[in-house]
């Protein structure tokens, strides 16, 4: 684990206007000796960041990069109060926030890499240095843990309210519960995890994963289809702004979840739909149960019209579009 340096910050500011900057210009302007700025440029590329080298020329970056900054995301942020944390490397920003429980207060981890990120079931996340965002919040609820049944949904809804805010052709879809769909692609998940607290309250660790500017996987990790959204737009995205969107999105839809449930969500749901009147297979314990989607009911569990003409619904498992 590894904060993030405000001499990393600056180098890559300096070098993303694209040109050739010497050591010894780039260590004056930093106050760092130019082995210090050889180590920093090193650790970039070590961290696979593409940086030209040419002697007498210097360092330059051909690609743009900006990396997560504090300040800026604070300065968009209505609630100038909400503590940030933001990693150069964690293991994961889940995890991170699990010795933060006793404060009581909303708390955001970011990271520029992960390097055990979770995804749901046990799955990994991939998350390669400073191109997606890795975010998590620890979010307080006046409520029983028993009354969250629905709260996957809630995020999922609000990343792809966040997502919606870049003009793209196609909208977002939500597979149930938890996955962010674009065009049959994978661009964001989401893994909750609760904790029971005194006097029928709660809090949760919202852990969201995006694909920001990820445009090729090398080492081809990722097992199912995905795009970002600098894929999907053709435009480098600026992190600091999607986070400070997507946090402002997630509390208000918390807010609103926390005091009226989520009723007033199920039409937005409705349209955001993937599974819909789709034929699937839902892996559910060791089964697997074929159907086709027909919405979620008022605990936010999934409906099944499944092959004997029944209807049911289901509060977990996994599910695929059949073939
Ligand atoms: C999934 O779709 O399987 C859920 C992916 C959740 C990934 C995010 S990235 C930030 C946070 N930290 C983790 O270790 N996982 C979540």
């Amino acid at each position: 684990m590894k904060t993030i340096t405000t001499n990393l910050t600056k180098l890559v500011t300096l070098l993303n206007d694209g040109d050739y900057h010497d050591g010894t210009t780039l260590g004056a302007e930093l106050q760092m000796t130019r082995s210090a700025v050889w180590k920093t440029i090193k650790k970039l590329t070590n961290y696979g960041i593409n940086i030209h080298s040419v002697k007498n020329k210097g360092y330059a970056m051909k690609e743009p990069l900006i990396l997560l900054d504090k300040q800026q995301i604070k300065k968009k942020l209505t609630d100038k109060n909400i503590e940030i944390d933001i990693f150069e490397n964690i293991e994961s920003t889940n995890d991170y926030l699990k010795s933060h429980l006793a404060t009581k207060k909303t708390r955001i981890c970011l990271a520029e890499q992960q390097t055990s990120g979770k995804g749901r079931l046990g799955r990994t996340w991939h998350s390669p240095f400073a191109q997606n965002i890795y975010f998590s919040c620890l979010y307080f609820f006046h409520k029983d843990l028993s009354e969250l049944a629905g709260l996957s949904l809630i995020v999922s809804l609000a990343i792809a309210k966040t997502l919606s805010s870049y003009p793209t052709e196609k909208d977002f879809f939500i597979k149930w519960p938890n996955d962010i769909f674009y065009h049959h692609q994978k661009i964001s998940g989401n893994l909750i995890e609760v904790q029971a607290e005194t006097n029928s309250k709660c809090s949760a660790i919202i852990g969201i994963g995006i694909n920001a500017n990820m445009l090729e996987d090398p080492q081809n990790d990722i097992t199912q289809s995905w795009t970002s959204l600098q894929k999907i737009t053709g435009k480098y995205i600026d992190r600091n702004e999607l986070v400070a969107t997507l946090m402002s999105h997630l509390v208000s839809y918390l807010k609103k979840y926390e005091e009226k449930g989520l009723s007033p969500f199920i039409k937005e749901w409705e349209m955001r739909d993937y599974l819909f009147k789709r034929d699937i297979t839902l892996k559910h314990l060791n089964t697997k149960i074929s159907g086709t989607g027909r919405g979620i009911n008022e605990q936010g569990h999934l409906l099944m019209k499944c092959a004997d003409g029944t209807l049911k619904a289901f509060s977990s498992g996994d599910t695929t579009i059949a073939k």
